[in-house]
């Protein structure tokens, strides 16, 4: 059994992306080419998911036409026989039905956004993606939910995907305690113990860290409905999975792949010139740039003291 449903929460403020995120959601910030969204939903439907949640809140109507047809502007491409863009933007439209729109109505952290979707996913395994972590597979791997959807067919317990972070940054991630250490493994499955969202590092009990993309059962939602508030105040998803790993097994997945925090403004600068440079026209423009610019940008300091 695999998952068919996903959720994906975006109904977070942005707020460490202002002033871009203002009015615009940040789900709509732009990675080359596609608004971070674009890359979540894709990356689900390659997986075999077939409907998605999404978990939204006031101001995010934009993402919705994202999805949505657009007359106007597919009359004018196919009077000027623009067929390219004109198939591009008709195919990010879904099969009617397969998108589902719910709201947060109060920002009480990522525990509470899944809670929302709760009568909507059913009684199935079902996958988390979120949209700031951009996950890059290459054309080696498959996309990271696809990799997750394949060894649940085979495990059948929840999972999260995990990375290796430096010590000093456990305090932004979930952190995962393993059973046993992964080094002594050449499975990419990591067996939790235990689950720690956002630890101090001399409290981390691993560097092991959870980004954005889950595989849960459903008995998650009656823990997560105990709403009791943790880290930062907020009814935390990790400590949900503290609580649902008490009966059933929660697995640590090492994926295939980089991870860029498109939540942080350094990681988005770091995915928008790392996919680029995957496109070959991008290449060979960008790369004479940057080498004739690094010299500069080494030896000079900043012009502005923004952050
Ligand atoms: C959320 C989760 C955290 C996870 C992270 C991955 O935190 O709560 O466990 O490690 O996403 O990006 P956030 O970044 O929303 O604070």
């Amino acid at each position: 059994m695999r998952p068919r449903t996903a959720v994906i929460p975006v109904a977070g403020l942005g707020t460490r992306f202002l002033p871009a995120t203002k009015a615009m959601p940040k789900e709509m910030l732009t990675v080359v080419d596609k608004p971070l969204v674009q890359y979540a939903v894709e990356e689900a439907f390659a997986a075999g998911i077939e409907r998605i949640i999404f978990v939204t809140g006031r101001g995010k109507e934009m993402l919705a036409d994202h999805f949505d047809y657009t007359p106007e502007l597919e009359e004018s491409l196919r009077n000027r026989n623009r067929q390219d863009p004109l198939q591009q933007i008709r195919s990010l439209v879904p099969s009617a039905g397969c998108l589902i729109y719910t709201r947060q109505n109060e920002p009480l952290g990522l525990g509470h956004a899944i809670w929302c979707a709760r009568h909507l996913v059913g009684d199935g395994p079902f996958a988390i993606l979120l949209p700031d972590d951009l996950v890059w597979s290459g054309p080696q791997h498959p996309p990271v939910m696809k990799q997750m959807c394949d060894q649940y067919e085979s495990l059948q317990h929840s999972m999260v995907a995990i990375m290796n972070v430096e010590a000093q940054e456990t305090n932004k991630y979930g952190i995962l305690d393993p059973l046993t250490a992964p080094e002594s493994s050449t499975s990419p499955l990591v067996q939790a113990k235990g689950l720690v969202e956002k630890p101090a590092p001399h409290l981390a009990p691993s560097r092991l860290a959870i980004i954005g993309r889950y595989i849960l059962r459903p008995e998650i939602f009656s823990l997560l409905g105990k709403k009791q508030t943790g880290a930062g105040g907020e009814i935390q998803l990790t400590d949900a999975m503290a609580m649902l790993m008490q009966n059933h097994p929660i697995y640590g997945f090492l994926f295939q792949g980089t991870r860029y925090d498109c939540g942080d403004k350094v990681g988005f600068q770091m995915a928008n010139l790392a996919l680029a440079m995957e496109q070959p026209e991008m290449r060979t423009r960008l790369l004479p740039f940057l080498n004739t610019q690094l010299s500069h940008w080494q030896t000079q300091p900043a012009s502005s003291t923004n952050s």
